[in-house]
């Protein structure tokens, strides 16, 4: 079993959850890149992009990411918009398997409705703005390893299934 396991996917497709699950059920740490960003930042993720902006936000999340890459026994979840980057693709892809997990715009919508700390779509929420953002991406999340729908399986069902893939 490959040392690093990353989760990809959009906002609400269940990286956070799943990934807690799985790095409990296979030994491994978990490492949220977001949480892990807030603490070196001293800031949320929203108060990020609100003072210093996408571009900021994006080049630390790179970063962030790669301080990771080389460490063992890692399940990594990324925030919604990382896999967007070419290089942090090849690098992730190079050094993990990684697994996109995929929700459609509804079951998105319906998971993330009641939080309110998504920068990305605090002025325009709606089934159509996540449409949007997930047409933008969906090219560059079909370049995961593997991809397992979060929407039609309990959790435990998806863990256990990303854990056949990576056995
Ligand atoms: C983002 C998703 C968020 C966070 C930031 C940007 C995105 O992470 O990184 O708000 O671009 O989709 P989650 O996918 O964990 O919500």
């Amino acid at each position: 079993m490959k040392s690093l396991i990353i989760l990809a996917g959009m906002m609400g497709c269940g990286k956070s959850s799943v990934g807690e699950l799985l790095s409990k059920k296979i030994g491994y740490e978990f490492i949220d890149i977001d949480v892990e960003l807030e603490k070196s930042e001293n800031m949320s993720v929203t108060n990020i992009f609100n003072e210093y902006g996408e571009k900021y936000f994006r080049k630390i999340e790179k970063l962030k990411i790669f301080e990771y890459v080389n460490r063992k026994n890692i399940v990594m979840a990324l925030g919604g918009g990382a896999f967007e980057d070419e290089e942090t693709r090849k690098i992730l892809k190079h050094y993990g398997i990684v697994i996109y997990l995929k929700a459609s715009p509804e079951c998105i919508f319906q998971r993330i409705k009641s939080e309110i700390h998504r920068p990305l779509l605090h002025k325009n929420f709606s089934v159509d703005s996540i449409s949007f953002i997930l047409k933008k991406r969906i090219q560059n999340y079909e370049k995961a390893h593997f991809t397992v729908d979060t929407c039609d399986k309990n959790l435990e069902d998806i863990v256990d299934k990303i854990i056949r893939i990576i056995k």
